[in-house]
């Protein structure tokens, strides 16, 4: 008995150990692939933790990226893949050269609390599914080319 719930305790042990690493390696591919997207400055060099990378601040067990601040870079690109870090609470995307529509899948973040868009060129409608944001207390889409609500 006292054998079996050592197993078990080296198993739990193991098995949360082994999440971590597999969330650091999913965030890491996917800042990765957003920095390969955006060409963030000063990312990457910090190859072995991107909680340290500028602008990426990480949760309390440094595996999931919280905040995002990429505000005034001049960027440029696609920025849906934001949408992949599940974990963010705040992102800053405003003062950059983004454009196109503000994508659909910014609706998914469930954590987000704080968005701003300010200051692009994003251009169509709002997506209804920013909507779906029940975390949100923030939320500034001005000074760019948007024409609405989706509806
Ligand atoms: C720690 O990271 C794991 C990654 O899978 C996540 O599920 C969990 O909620 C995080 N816990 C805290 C307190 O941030
Ligand atoms: C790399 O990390 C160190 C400390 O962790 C920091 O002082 C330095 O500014 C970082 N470099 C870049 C390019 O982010
Ligand atoms: C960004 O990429 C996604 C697919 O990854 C695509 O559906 C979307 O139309 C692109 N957005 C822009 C503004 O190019
Ligand atoms: C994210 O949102 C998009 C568009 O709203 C949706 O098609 C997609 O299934 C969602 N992905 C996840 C993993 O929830
Ligand atoms: C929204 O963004 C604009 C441009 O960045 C800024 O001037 C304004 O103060 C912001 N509004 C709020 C309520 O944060």
């Amino acid at each position: 008995m006292t054998f079996l719930c050592l197993v078990c305790l080296c198993l739990v042990g193991f098995l949360s150990k082994s999440q971590l690493v597999t969330a650091q390696l999913d965030e890491q591919a996917i800042l990765l692939a957003i920095n390969g997207e955006l060409g963030v400055p000063g990312w990457g060099a910090n190859n072995t933790n991107y909680c340290n990378w500028a602008g990426i601040s990480c949760g309390l067990n440094h595996s999931m990226v919280e905040e995002l601040d990429l505000s005034r870079l001049g960027l440029r690109g696609n920025v849906t893949l934001i949408s992949e870090l599940k974990a963010l609470k705040q992102l800053d995307l405003s003062s950059n050269g983004f454009h196109g529509e503000i994508p659909s899948s910014l609706g998914n973040l469930s954590q987000l609390e704080f968005l701003d868009l300010s200051l692009n060129k994003f251009g169509g409608v709002i997506p209804m599914e920013l909507g779906s944001l029940r975390n949100l207390k923030s939320l500034n889409l001005s000074n760019n080319m948007l024409v609405g609500m989706d509806t």
